[in-house]
């Protein structure tokens, strides 16, 4: 039963990171914005406590079944000798020995933990920076300025976006692509009730500034209330004000084309080349030529290490504790997306992650340091098996 209910907590606890991008593909399905992770949640939370209620009861009924049966055996004068009745001597050992194994397994079981916050506090590298998911969506409706304004309150190093084209070429941010596009963050159904836009190409950027992009985040707020969508030129402008960097990645199809574009119109306009991480694989190699200083950012580590590339964006699942530490050895730049809990964003703090782009940014700024470094404040049984695992390495 704990057990049960204990690998319920760990399932909930883990995906908990992800309940974003689920509510989104949810969206894709449905059509409807609702929170489907905690709708998941509650129907597992009652199918498991409906599981628990089974057991309770079988447990229940057994045991009255057993004492009945001993009440009868008392009743024909066998007397208290039953409950030992079947154990010879020679078994009584056995569960001893049993008994004692286990004890000492459960003792050392500390020896196997496989943690990087099994370190020194001097060891500890800088707490990674923190790169805004299409801004502080959890603040603000994503890529909007509002959004970007707030994840810049949270001190990131860089804004995460989306981008894809208009109809003149203009590059904008938004993050769903393909049909309905616009459908979840935007009023375009409102706007143009009987439009059905697949393209990003489908609508003048004098159009998609029509759309509000906020209403649907927070009815309440006034300042997500007249949000629209912005150019990338808006959030570059920005984002040069500021000092941050910029993050995209192209969603549209064309890849090639959008690529030459989106160069074009940020060398246009002087914005300062150091600022642009480029993550686009189509349209690099033209992007290297015509912006030598943009930063190329690369989304795999096979092609990061066939370019000879110093900057990594993965998924944070994607990467092993052992080779981040190896990568920053190498000096690289590890970015991890997306990570939204504290205790993911203590195990990649303490591997030495160079950043991670989250949705939270307002929760994991808060941190000085990681929930937990283990040696430093060791239970003395802890210590204890550390001294085990010593002695036995000589
Ligand atoms: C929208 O267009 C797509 C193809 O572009 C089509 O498959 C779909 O049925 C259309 N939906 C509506 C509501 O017209
Ligand atoms: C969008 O339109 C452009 C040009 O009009 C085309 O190249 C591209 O393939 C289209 N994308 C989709 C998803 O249809
Ligand atoms: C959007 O663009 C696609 C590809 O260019 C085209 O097939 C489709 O008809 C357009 N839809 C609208 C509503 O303009
Ligand atoms: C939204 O409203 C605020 C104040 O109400 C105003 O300063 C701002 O310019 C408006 N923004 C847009 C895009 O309309
Ligand atoms: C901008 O930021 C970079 C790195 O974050 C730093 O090296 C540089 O000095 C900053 N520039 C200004 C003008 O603050
Ligand atoms: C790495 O990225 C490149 C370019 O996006 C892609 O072609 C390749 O298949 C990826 N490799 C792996 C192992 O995912
Ligand atoms: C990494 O950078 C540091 C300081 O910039 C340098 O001392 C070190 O040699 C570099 N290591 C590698 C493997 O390039």
């Amino acid at each position: 039963m704990s057990l049960l209910s204990l690998c319920w907590l760990y399932m909930c606890f883990v995906m908990s990171n992800d309940q974003q991008d689920f509510n989104e593909e949810l969206f894709k399905f449905l059509n409807l914005w609702v929170n489907g992770f905690m709708v998941l949640v509650i129907i597992s939370a009652v199918l498991v406590g409906y599981c628990i209620l089974l057991l309770v009861r079988t447990q229940f009924c057994q045991s009255t079944a057993q004492w009945n049966h001993v009440l009868k055996h008392i009743q024909n004068n066998y007397c208290l000798t039953l409950s030992f009745y079947f154990l010879t001597p020679g078994s009584k050992v056995l569960i001893a020995v049993v008994f004692l194994v286990v004890s000492v397994v459960i003792f050392l079981c500390p020896l196997l933990i496989h943690s990087p916050c099994l370190i020194h506090w001097e060891e500890l590298p800088e707490k990674p920076k923190l790169i805004g998911h299409r801004g502080a969506p959890m603040l603000g409706p994503e890529n909007t300025m509002m959004s970007f304004n707030r994840c810049l309150e949270c001190g990131v190093i860089a804004f995460e976006t989306d981008v894809q084209l208009s109809k003149k070429r203009i590059p904008f941010l938004m993050h769903d692509h393909g049909e309905g596009f616009l459908l979840r963050t935007t009023n375009v159904k409102d706007k143009f009730p009987n439009e059905n836009f697949s393209n990003s190409t489908n609508l003048t950027m004098a159009q998609l500034q029509t759309l509000n992009a906020g209403e649907w985040f927070l009815k309440e707020r006034e300042t997500a209330r007249n949000q629209t969508i912005p150019s990338l030129l808006e959030l570059l402008k920005f984002a040069q004000q500021h000092n941050t960097s910029v993050l995209f990645d192209l969603k549209g199809e064309n890849q090639e084309n959008d690529a030459q574009d989106t160069v074009e119109t940020i060398l246009n306009q002087g914005i300062d080349q150091r600022l642009i991480l480029w993550l686009p694989t189509s349209g690099r190699d033209n992007a290297k030529i015509h912006a030598p200083r943009f930063i190329q950012v690369y989304g795999n580590e096979s092609e990061r290490a066939k370019h000879n590339g110093h900057y990594l964006n993965v998924k944070y699942s994607m990467l092993k504790m052992e080779k981040i530490r190896d990568l920053r050895k190498q000096n690289v730049t590890v970015n991890l997306w997306v990570v939204n809990e504290r205790w993911l964003f203590s195990l990649l703090w303490c591997a030495g992650a160079s950043s991670v782009t989250t949705n939270a940014c307002h929760l994991l700024k808060e941190m000085d340091r990681p929930d937990w470094v283990l040696v430093s404040n060791a239970a003395p049984g802890h210590l204890l098996a550390l001294a085990v695992h010593f002695i036995m390495k000589q």
